[in-house]
């Protein structure tokens, strides 16, 4: 198997550990880079990692760096293709992800700023919350075209989205197709009409009131998850998600993924980062691919639209 190049992961909390240990099990990449502002913890967790190895058998190599916020440390992340920003704290329970906006602002400027010095023709991955927000600032910190940057989102509420219904009936979840688009919070917009399972409409196999239950525990999918933790938020699905898209970048699949993205005229919507389809490879989202919606969900995405904008042109001053 022929590998190369690097990827970098911010921040070693449960979301990065577990997205670059990922990324490692892939064996595509030369070398997986782990950072943390937490002396010695990416250092050590690399370690460990790279022990696994031979077990695992993988050859990627896990590099571990702390870092600082003032960009020491940095030089270990320079000329990485995909770079995952995990930086930031996690919600606790009772806490919207939009709780964390002031905090999370600062260190997700603070890390983008310093990985556009290093690796400037870097994809870039946000998966900070509240997500649609911190990408957005991202975008803006760094200057990047905006296809360069984009936002997990869409991915892992359509997992859990998937999930819920493969239990309802009892089916393999390979055999479950669903879509949530909009933002990654409140407005987030499962879109039942787009879901089937075999082939078969979703909405002719469960009634309108339990598609709108499993809907509601999608956009609660990760409140539910804090709530039983009680420290930390979920992780296993997420770093899912991030690792799956920085391998479409890594592979040029030209996968189309639900991500947040740049979108300016799809779906009659205008400059504004927003959970869309899009096609993923080398350039990050090479194009938003719009999808047949219902009027009810066009507008359902319009609304998540307007909700998201007005937060994120407050990004710049955080
Ligand atoms: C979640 C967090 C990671 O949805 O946003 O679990």
């Amino acid at each position: 198997m022929s590998r190369s190049g690097k990827v970098t992961v911010v921040g070693a909390g449960f979301y990065g550990s577990t997205t670059a240990l990922r990324l490692a099990e892939y064996d595509i990449f030369e070398t997986v880079v782990l950072t943390d502002i937490l002396e010695g913890k990416p250092e050590g967790l690399a370690l460990d990692m790279n022990q696994s190895r031979s077990i695992e058998g993988f050859e990627t190599k896990i590099v571990g760096a702390t870092t600082t916020a003032e960009g020491a440390g940095y030089e270990a992340t320079a000329n990485s293709e995909v770079v995952v920003i995990t930086a930031g704290l996690p919600r606790k329970p009772g806490m919207s992800r939009m709780d964390l906006i002031g905090v999370n602002a600062g260190i997700v400027r603070s890390v983008a700023e310093n990985i556009a010095k290093h690796s400037p023709n870097a994809v870039i991955i946000v998966v900070s919350n509240p997500l649609d927000e911190m990408t957005a600032l991202t975008q803006l910190a760094t200057s990047f075209p905006k296809n360069r940057v984009m936002g997990q989102a869409g991915m892992l509420d359509t997992a859990r989205f998937t999930n819920f219904v493969a239990e309802e009936l009892k089916v393999p979840v390979s055999s479950v197709k669903t879509l949530t688009l909009g933002s990654h919070g409140d407005t987030m917009v499962p879109v039942p009409s787009r879901c089937t399972v075999n082939g078969k409409p979703l909405t002719e196999l469960l009634d309108s009131a339990k598609i709108e239950s499993l809907v509601d525990r999608t956009r609660n999918g990760g409140a539910e998850v804090v709530a039983l933790l009680k420290t930390g938020s979920a992780y296993y699905a997420p770093s899912a998600a991030a690792a799956r898209m920085a391998k479409a970048v890594k592979e040029d699949s030209g996968e189309v993924m639900p991500v947040c993205a740049w979108v300016d005229g799809e779906y009659g919507i205008n400059g504004v980062y927003l959970g869309v389809e899009a096609e993923i490879g080398k350039s990050g989202v090479r194009k938003v691919v719009e999808s047949a919606l219902t009027a009810g969900e066009v507008e359902a995405l319009k609304a998540a639209a307007e909700a998201v904008r007005a937060k994120q042109a407050d990004v710049k001053d955080l």
